[in-house]
């Protein structure tokens, strides 16, 4: 009998899904960062938030959100279910939050003596908790902790190892923020200044319908849509490992049938929760693997565009899997058998092809916008925030290296 463990049979590599693809996914050297966090997903998991608060030892705290998510019901009850341990709030986090909100939650930290953070919102309610968190424990201003990527192939990650105040965040969109060590605050000149602290990361991620119900499907949409692309980014990352591809094609499989069922029915907490359960996946994905190029452009669309980072993402992502296609072949193949494509006995380039095909399904059956030009995005603006992809992270972790920005404004004008 033959025995075919060492000899790699010369169809293999020619068949997406098959061993072969198993064996370059598997056999690789990895590190991988376990998460110190307890989730709870379901119904009725917020009305334990006093005790959860209690576990963690919160006798102050401060609670964030934007002016809407304040205004709703889910706001009301968590101030409701926070009870006496509520002792300072800021209700003011616009999306893309900014240095000088970080600061004015430091001063309302460091006035109320907190001892630990709740936060109810969507990425930028999350990345502020954590800044305001880096800061009152590493002192100085926030930008002072930022970490820098001198393009082609530097990335200086800054050392933050002072323990933080204990998180506990409940998310009302798609973003996935809550999960990840990363986080991403707007400079005052405009670029997206981005952290690293696995200090930061929520202690408690509450995922519960009663504090999503009130979200626009539009907006879980497209959260979900960036959640999605975390998956894709992830799979093909520079840095990928065995357990973030894992996560990325369960979570890419789940976020493919969750969004189209709950746009068709959007008042399904069942639908939603599977699009919430998604996207927490998704951030386990990036928290190990990181974004890429793709998220590097979506950063510059949001801080320097105006646009939502799920808008943004939601158009974009097929653009930039285009760029990727000819060195991920095999990665997207498996994220087309992920998403229903037979792929079997397909030449690798035809499956990756089949992926971004599929991509552009799920943006038209769920109905993202699909074009800059839609949502009103200032088309003079391409040049500056390809420039500055250049010096965006996800540059650095992207399977393809960064082609000139007059290259990445052909990329961003094609999705205009
Ligand atoms: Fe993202």
């Amino acid at each position: 009998m033959e025995d075919g463990r060492h000899a790699k049979r010369p169809s293999e590599a020619a068949v997406p899904g098959s061993g072969a693809d198993a064996l370059t996914a598997f056999a690789m050297p990895f590190v991988w960062q376990g998460a110190a966090t307890r989730v709870l997903q379901g119904e009725d998991q917020l009305r334990l938030l006093g005790d959860q608060c209690q576990s963690l030892g919160m006798k102050r705290i401060l609670f964030l959100s934007s002016p809407s998510v304040a205004a709703s019901k889910a706001g009301s009850a968590v101030r409701d279910f926070l009870g006496e341990r509520f002792a300072a709030r800021l209700a003011s986090i616009p999306p893309h939050s900014g240095e000088e909100i970080v600061a004015n939650g430091v001063q309302l930290a460091r006035e109320a003596a907190i001892d630990g953070v709740v936060a109810l919102g969507g990425g930028s309610v999350s990345d502020t908790a954590k800044a305001i968190l880096i800061v009152l424990a590493e002192g100085g201003d926030i930008a002072d902790h930022a970490n820098i990527f001198f393009p082609p192939d530097r990335y200086d990650q800054k050392i933050l190892a002072k323990p933080k105040l204990p998180l506990l965040v409940i998310p009302t969109t798609a973003s996935a923020a809550e999960v990840t060590p990363g986080l991403g605050i707007r400079a005052r000149d405009g670029h997206k200044l981005v952290f690293w602290d696995v200090n930061v990361v929520p202690r408690i991620i509450i995922l519960d319908p009663e504090a999503y119900r009130e979200t626009p499907a539009g907006v879980l949409t497209s959260t979900g849509m960036n959640a999605f692309a975390h998956c894709v980014e992830g799979l093909y990352s520079r840095v990928r490992n065995p357990v973030s591809s894992a996560l990325a094609l369960h979570a890419a499989r789940g976020l493919s049938h969750a969004l189209p069922a709950m746009i068709a029915e959007p008042a399904v907490d069942r639908y939603r929760m599977a699009v919430m359960a998604g996207a927490h996946l998704s951030g386990h994905v990036i928290a190990n693997a990181r974004v890429g190029l793709h998220h590097a452009i979506c950063h510059g669309l949001g801080s320097h565009g105006g646009l939502g980072h799920g808008e943004a993402n939601a158009i974009m992502l097929p653009h930039v899997m285009r760029y990727n296609a000819s060195v991920a072949g095999p990665e997207l193949a498996l994220l087309a058998e992920s998403m229903g494509a037979d792929v079997r006995g397909k030449p690798e380039a035809q499956s990756a092809l089949a992926a971004i095909d599929l991509v552009v399904d799920l943006q038209n059956r769920i109905g993202v916008a699909t074009r800059l030009r839609d949502l009103g995005f200032d088309r003079n603006k391409i040049g500056a925030i390809a420039r500055m992809t250049l010096s965006d992270r996800g540059a650095y972790f992207n399977p393809r290296p960064a082609p000139p920005a007059d290259d990445i404004a052909a990329i961003i004008e094609a999705a205009w």
